[in-house]
């Protein structure tokens, strides 16, 4: 069986933030979050995470993961004293794997090999890296590993070492909990180190495994702000890959930034500088134009969005065309056909098959029909100060420029609204409704002089 400990208890004081270091995003989700996918992956009997600094913050976020199990670090005196506090609940003949919440770019893959050997040897992930600052180094004897030094221990010789432990280890549980207990903190951070268990191994006789990553870029441990655009730019790129692998056409794969998980069908193409939030899902043969925001949403066969279209929380059909500069706000369900213009704001809205507001309208709170077209600087007033109010335009409406429909309101069936009207009473089905003051001339008038 295999149990896995994963520490999250440290503040990240270098993030200089207020979330602890394992919530800051990547990728839209917390550092923490991928390293647990990962985890899962693993298929282990147990995962505890080790937690301590803004707990509220870090276990209400995972609060449905069922799962989880967690351990309190009231202190953070170290990753070994924080590995001490998990390693109780683990049965002796378990194999243990420690993960790092700050260490989310390992993939499954190179987790895997630590795990399936099931020899009583220590294994450890190692990743010869061009510069190996800030980590601890990997100290081999004839090529055994025989240690681990923390870079603030190191001396010159030590920290021109380019093989960097990346903090992730595999043991039986009986021999951790053996050699956690011998663990001191006669270091310069006065830390309980786990690394120091890698020599109490050597004392023990114990195999150490090393095994080398085999992208080091995946080593990246997280601790500041610049290593967490580094990691950013690193995961974006190899999300572009797995996508353009699955046949995405993207213009630029340097300039698409997916915070979240995306679906497509065959033959989408994704203009530059488009950014998908959440769960986004497209269908075949879908456009996305360049500068597009797309949070939480679905797009069906076949439609375009224009350039500059901002989409949250909707859904929308097939064959239908939005923007550019579009606003698509949570709440709103295009059918297909559908045909959103420029300078239009959708809230809350069923527009149904083969209906259109081309042009600088607002439509909140109101169910649209087959068929109509809504004409430019059309305006549901949905909003009395206290409360929202709705709006139904029946199939076949012609609604003319520049119209105010006051709510809650019915346009029939059929219904041609002439332009200029501010409606605040139900228009009949096939009936020209218009409300408008008379037109008039002042003969003398003349137009004031400077
Ligand atoms: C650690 C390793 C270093 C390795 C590097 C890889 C030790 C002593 N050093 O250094 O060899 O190269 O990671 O990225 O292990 N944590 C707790 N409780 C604590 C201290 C830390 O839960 O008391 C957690 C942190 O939240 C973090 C992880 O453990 O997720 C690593 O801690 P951090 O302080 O970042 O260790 P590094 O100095 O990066
Ligand atoms: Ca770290």
């Amino acid at each position: 069986m295999l149990s896995i400990i994963i520490l999250a208890a440290g503040k990240g004081t270098r993030m200089r933030s207020k979330l602890p270091k394992v919530m800051q995003p990547l990728a839209g989700r917390p550092l923490l979050e991928h390293v647990l996918l990962n985890a899962r992956e693993l298929k282990p009997s147990s995962i505890i995470i080790v937690y301590g600094h803004g707990s509220d913050q870090v276990q209400d976020s995972f609060k449905h993961d069922k799962d989880i199990e967690w351990a309190h670090q009231t202190e953070q005196l170290g990753t070994g004293h924080a590995v001490k506090q998990a390693i109780g609940s683990v049965p002796d003949q378990d194999r243990v794997l420690i993960l790092y919440g700050d260490v989310p770019l390992i993939s499954s893959e190179a987790l895997e090999p630590l795990v399936n050997n099931t020899s009583n040897e220590l294994e450890l992930l190692t990743a010869i890296v061009p510069d190996g600052s800030g980590y601890g180094r990997i100290i081999r004897e004839e090529n055994r590993i025989i240690g681990i030094i923390e870079e603030s221990d190191a001396d010159e010789k030590v920290r021109k070492i380019n093989e960097i432990n990346m903090g992730i280890m595999c043991c039986r549980a009986d021999q951790m909990k053996t050699w956690l207990n011998k663990l001191k903190n006669d270091n310069k951070k006065q830390e309980y180190y786990l690394t120091d268990i890698v020599s109490l191994a050597v004392k023990d006789e114990i195999a150490i495994h090393g095994h080398k990553s085999k992208i080091w870029e995946e080593s990246m441990g997280i601790n500041d702000k610049s290593e967490l655009a580094k990691a950013e730019r690193l995961l974006q790129k190899k999300l572009a890959n797995q996508h353009m692998e699955a046949g995405l056409t993207l213009m630029d794969p340097s300039r698409i930034d997916i915070r979240g998980s995306l679906k497509h069908g065959e033959d989408v193409y994704v203009d530059v500088n488009v950014v998908f939030e959440g769960k986004v899902e497209l269908g075949n043969n879908v456009i996305i134009g360049p500068n597009t925001y797309i949070s939480d949403s679905s797009i069906g066969d076949n439609t375009t969005i224009h350039a500059n279209s901002h989409i949250s929380d909707a859904s929308i059909g097939s064959d239908s065309e939005i923007g550019p500069f579009a606003r698509i706000r949570p709440g709103t369900d295009l059918k297909n056909n559908v045909k959103i213009g420029n300078f239009v704001e959708i809230k809350k809205a069923v527009i149904d098959d083969f209906s259109k507001v081309n042009h600088l309208s607002y439509i909140g709170d109101t169910a649209v029909g087959k068929n109509v077209n809504i004409g430019a600087g059309t305006i549901t007033c949905n909003y009395d100060g206290a409360n929202k109010h709705k709006t139904e335009i029946k199939d076949d409406v012609f609604i003319g420029s520049g119209v105010e429909l006051v709510a809650p309101i019915v346009i029939g069936k059929g219904a041609t609204v002439g332009a200029g009207s501010t409606l605040t009473k139900d228009a009949d089905d096939q009936k020209l409704t218009l409300e408008r003051s008379s037109q008039s001339t002042i003969e003398n008038w003349k137009r004031p002089k400077k």
